[in-house]
């Protein structure tokens, strides 16, 4: 969470840092800010509340207009301290260091104390103020900014990525990170820091990836980078594939809607080059992997939110396809707890972003639980904290995802699951030629499949409707349906802000369906599988409760409409690896409607940030 972005050139830099802002607005949008050096080496720092539109506006208000080489800019997920304009960074200690900051200084009221008593003042009730102080104090005893900040970082405990500028040393940035994101760009007439390389494009496309501990002095024509421990290091160059015109949203109303659509061409370019008409091309996952998913005997998925969910429809498939023992469970808990990990373990991280902190963390304890574990990321970042910690790396190809929600990036993961499941399976002897074919044939069809269920989106458009007043929904599903429930519940949580929570249809007599009534609708996932004649039963009790349904089924599932419930077929013939992935789209839209409807800000959802680098 929170953005940061930073330059010294040869021009002013100010447009440079907006673009940026923008492009890191994902990250979290509650206050933005910026600083530069003026011509005269004194700080001009501008803040505003809410998105980066605001700080653009205050900026044209600013007579002379702001202007400088040398910034850093920032906008803020809150974490300590309200979004308010004293709490948004920049912050400056004694007109002397400037800095933003994402991530958080955990150990910051020790640190505060400290300082109150050396004479410094607070303007803010952030956890970074005590960083800008530190390094003022630092630089008391130390020659070069550098150095001050290398001994400054050694009082933190927590997670940072740094953009520090002095009115001391005019001609320098310095970026320091551990835990949180940092990249350097390297320009022709400047060089560049940003939280992700995505800020960057409009000025290079060359890129240092920045390792955990790293402090670096940015100058307008040198990079020099120390690791934590203050060694000259180099770090490698890495040329970006990304192109500026991903972020237009194009014929689309948002970014979530284009991104609902784009998943057909996503599964495409996912599957590309890791099947061939027959079988699945092991090696995807790395050269080693045949040797290592030979050894496997049982999977561990850590993971968060979505990527969370695409985890739980997994397990499912590795059980009862590759029938190799799959446990899953959310990276927050799982990094706090404890747990036994069995050698032969696979650890496998889901993420679209690659640095979600938890997630991260999560991985780093499970290699100190057990170093004999094999790990294994499937991200959409190919330059990420995941991709570097992990041995394995499977890139879904999703493409950028720019709505906070998450869509294509998670049936893309599903698409990836399927491709371990086979591949586990394949090597296990748990599925012969013909059933490997089958799933290969089920995947090749799936961007057909897709493309059809997005047809229903008109259908889809009345149905939000119903939910306009609604202040609570119920999603029900088994099997792997019951994770494609709790995917569509937590996609109207987040852009809709309606209740929703989702139960296994079968769990709901034992308590939820206590909350149902007319005011309460139930929406079911109805694939034609071993459980639908369940399905339908637990349909029924619902149904004497008054409540309104929608049941998303697959035509010969055949659901009997009843009163108060409407059924709509969203394809056939699904099989076990297809069905969940086509019953997402409809939840998607479904959602995404209702947003539009309660007038909600879809791709930037309050209180939200698509990228959550801090716990
Ligand atoms: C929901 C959503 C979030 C993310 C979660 C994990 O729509 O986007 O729940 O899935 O924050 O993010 P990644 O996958 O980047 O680790």
């Amino acid at each position: 969470m929170c953005g940061i972005v930073g330059g010294v050139a040869n021009k002013n830099i100010i447009s440079l840092l907006l673009e940026g802002l923008n492009r890191l607005e994902y990250r979290g949008y509650d206050s933005s800010g910026l600083i530069v050096l003026s011509k005269n080496n004194t700080f001009d720092r501008v803040r505003s509340l809410g998105k980066v539109k605001n700080l653009e506006d205050n900026l044209k208000g600013r007579v002379p207009l702001i202007e400088g080489n040398i910034g850093i800019a920032h906008t803020r997920w809150a974490t300590h301290g309200e979004p308010s304009i004293h709490n948004a960074h920049p912050h400056i200690s004694k007109n002397s260091v400037s800095l933003v900051h994402n991530g958080i200084i955990e150990n910051y009221i020790e640190l505060k104390n400290d300082q109150l008593s050396n004479g410094y003042l607070f303007t803010s009730e952030t956890d970074t103020e005590v960083i800008a102080h530190a390094i003022d104090f630092a630089m008391k005893s130390c020659s070069t900014l550098i150095a001050s900040v290398q001994l400054a970082i050694k009082s933190f405990s927590g997670s940072y990525g740094l953009g520090i500028i002095s009115s001391k040393y005019p001609d320098q940035i310095i970026a320091a990170r551990k835990g949180s994101p940092l990249v350097i760009g390297i320009g022709v007439n400047g060089n560049y820091i940003a939280s992700d390389q995505i800020a960057l494009l409009s000025v290079t496309n060359k890129f240092i990836f920045l390792e955990d501990g790293d402090v670096a002095e940015i100058k307008i024509d040198k990079i020099t980078i120390y690791d934590f421990e203050g060694n000259l290091v180099k770090r490698p160059v890495k040329i970006s594939k990304l192109k500026l015109g991903e972020f237009d949203v194009g014929d689309y109303d948002h970014f979530m809607q284009k991104e609902i659509f784009e998943q057909p061409q996503a599964i495409r370019d996912t599957l590309e080059s890791r099947i061939t008409n027959d079988s699945i091309l092991i090696s995807t996952f790395g050269f080693k992997a045949e040797e290592i998913f030979n050894k496997v005997t049982q999977v561990q998925i850590v993971a968060c939110g979505s990527s969370y969910n695409a985890g739980l429809v997994a397990k499912y498939w590795l059980e009862d396809i590759a029938k190799i023992s799959c446990n899953v469970e959310v990276a927050s808990e799982y990094r706090y707890r404890r747990p036994i990990l069995l050698n032969n373990t696979l650890f496998v991280t889901l993420s679209q972003s690659g640095e979600t902190a938890d997630t991260v963390e999560a991985l780093k304890e499970a290699k100190k639980i057990n170093s004999s574990i094999t790990t294994l990321c499937i991200t959409n970042s190919a330059e990420s904290t995941l991709t570097r910690l992990s041995d394995l790396i499977f890139l879904t190809h999703a493409g950028l995802e720019i709505s906070v929600a998450s869509s294509k990036a998670f049936t893309t993961q599903l698409v990836a699951l399927a491709l371990l499941t086979c591949s586990i399976g394949k090597l296990k002897n748990t599925i012969n030629k013909k059933q490997e074919k089958e799933i290969i044939d089920g995947l090749k069809r799936l961007p057909g499949l897709v493309s059809e269920a997005l047809l229903q989106e008109n259908q889809i458009k009345k149905l939000a409707i119903k939910f306009k007043d609604k202040n609570s929904t119920l999603f029900v599903g088994r099997g792997t349906m019951h994770a494609i429930a709790m995917e569509g519940a937590l996609k109207l949580k987040e852009i809709s802000y309606i209740h929703a929570e989702a139960y296994p249809a079968g769990e709901l007599k034992h308590g939820p369906i206590a909350l149902i009534d007319r005011h309460m609708p139930v929406i079911a996932i109805a694939p034609n599988d071993e459980l639908l004649e369940k399905l339908k039963s637990n349909l029924q009790e619902v149904k004497s409760r008054g409540s309104q349904m929608i049941v998303f089924e697959d035509e010969n599932s055949m659901v009997k409409p009843m009163e108060a419930m409407e059924v709509i077929p969203v394809t056939s013939n699904l099989g076990r690896i297809t069905a969940p992935i086509i019953f997402t789209i409809p939840l998607q839209l479904l959602s995404y409607h209702i947003a539009i409807i309660k007038g909600t800000d879809v791709d930037k959802p309050r209180n939200l940030a698509k990228s959550v680098t801090v716990e």
